[in-house]
């Protein structure tokens, strides 16, 4: 590619490599002005349908203008090459400034608030960035942040990738290993909607700049599996350890504009960027000025909540049961209680309990009455703490429902181990009629029939 001409822009060196293409520093000989130009991946733009709609995105995009946002300059096709090309940013990506733990804490703030606000200026247009992540954020040697890529990521979003949900697993994974470095790259920075494959709006790209600032201020991801999809299940599920957690130093005013950005329900989060861009400047104005504010009770009190969510077994059922434990304890201990009242409340506690042990049959019946409506399920069984559902096929969005529906479960069981969750669809029909012969079937489709055992019985 390096001296080849593309319009009037003569390619001059490469600057990199993503999932979607590789870049190249560039000379606009027109303007006589250095540019970089994104050369698009062939097995992107092949499909005329998907390529018409990136350009118009890419039009979009380049109608936001803004000092924190690398300006689009063109987008063109010349002969089979799609082609992006936008202002050339000298600096470094903030991936490769963590790496090489060049940023302080105020440098970290300092560029959340410019992406921030180069947000906001793009959602007012209606553009949702659907990338934002330390690689597609460049810092120039005199600390201007500018944000890449925008709207790109839509080329990605083909019919069949924006319905991953109806894709198998293993449809999916290959599909993440052929655009890798960018589905993989990019897994731990998805929103909890973009996760799941559902409709995306502007706080999806404040999640998104959350997890950017958690990275920047304590140099790990907030959320991360051993497989993609574990790193989804993480981001749909679990509660983000503290970075005031990690880093032992760093303000609580912090942890609450990363906690409020990263929020699971869109409509938790910061409405939109300009109040988080209000949040970062106040923690600021206080870092600047030396000052550590206070927070309030209920600050205090939440801090503590959500530090015990990520810490304490079970989350919040752990911290309800151990003050149980407490009180009753202190009850005992300070109080002179007769031997009939103490009779009673053991009476009480064992009921709970009770109560509480049985639920975990409930709300395996539960989940078996909501799996079964699915007709693709052939049978359920529950043994030794595990349900396995066997399915004809196993689908991503099975996957994705049903881990849903059993944390949903262990949620609601306060004692005892969680439940564990299989899907299978690699049993041999021999295997499938032996496991259906043991005991613990919850549910076997109408269809299926039982064969008798080819050994006899007893
Ligand atoms: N406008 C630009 N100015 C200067 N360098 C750039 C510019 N755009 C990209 N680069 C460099 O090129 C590298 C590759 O960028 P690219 O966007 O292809 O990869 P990525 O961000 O890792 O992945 P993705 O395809 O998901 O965006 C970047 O890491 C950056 O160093
Ligand atoms: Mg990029």
């Amino acid at each position: 590619m390096i001296n080849k001409q593309l319009k009037h822009y003569t390619i001059e060196d490469l600057l990199g490599k993503g999932g979607m293409g590789e870049v190249y520093k560039a000379l606009d000989t027109k303007l006589k002005r250095p540019v970089a130009v994104k050369i698009l991946k062939q097995e992107l733009t092949k499909n005329p349908e998907r390529r018409k709609r990136f350009l118009q995105e890419a039009r979009a995009a380049a109608a936001v203008v803004h000092p924190a946002i690398a300006q689009v300059y063109d987008v063109d096709e010349v002969d089979d090459l799609t082609f992006i090309v936008m202002e050339y940013v000298e600096g470094e990506t903030v991936s490769k400034l963590i790496v090489n733990r060049e940023l302080d804490l105020l440098g970290a703030v300092e560029i959340a608030i410019q992406v921030s606000e180069g947000l906001a200026e793009a959602h007012k247009k209606g553009i949702i960035h659907r990338d934002i992540k330390s690689d597609n954020i460049m810092v120039t040697r005199n600390g201007h942040a500018k944000l890449l890529d925008f709207g790109l990521a839509k080329l990605l979003e083909s019919k069949e990738a924006n319905d991953a949900s109806t894709m198998d697993i293993q449809h999916t994974m290959t599909m993440a290993r052929t655009i890798a470095g960018t589905v993989m790259g990019t897994i731990a920075y998805m929103s909890p909607e973009q996760a799941r494959g559902q409709e995306l709006n502007q706080t999806s790209d404040i999640f998104s700049l959350g997890v950017v600032l958690y990275e920047m201020v304590t140099g790990s991801l907030p959320f991360q599996g051993d497989s993609p999809l574990d790193t989804m299940h993480s981001i749909a599920f679990d509660e983000a350890k503290p970075v005031t957690i990690i880093r032992k130093n760093l303000p609580p005013q912090l942890h609450r504009i990363i906690t409020r950005c990263l929020r699971k329900k869109p409509e938790d989060r910061y409405k939109d960027a300009s109040s988080l861009t209000e949040d970062l400047n106040h923690l600021k104005r206080d870092m600047d000025s030396g000052i550590r504010r206070s927070l309030s009770p209920g600050e205090h009190l939440q801090n503590f909540v959500d530090w015990a969510k990520s810490s304490v077994p079970m989350g919040s059922s752990g911290i309800l049961i151990a003050v149980l434990v407490i009180a009753v304890t202190a009850l005992l201990i300070f109080t002179d209680l007769s031997f009939g009242l103490l009779f009673w409340i053991a009476f009480l506690i064992l009921f709970a309990y009770r109560y509480v042990r049985n639920r975990k049959g409930r709300m395996v019946k539960n989940f078996v009455t909501k799996v079964r409506t699915t007709k693709e399920v052939k049978a359920i069984l529950f043994r030794e703490n595990q349900l396995t559902v066997i399915v004809e096929k196993v689908l991503a969005k099975y996957y994705i429902r049903f881990n849903d529906l059993i944390d949903t479960v262990n949620k609601k069981i306060y004692i005892g181990d969680p439940v564990e969750l299989a899907i299978r669809d690699d049993l041999t029909d021999e295997a499938f009629q032996a496991l259906l012969r043991e005991p613990g079937v919850l549910y076997v489709r109408d269809d299926i029939a039982l064969q008798k055992s080819d050994t006899p019985t007893g």
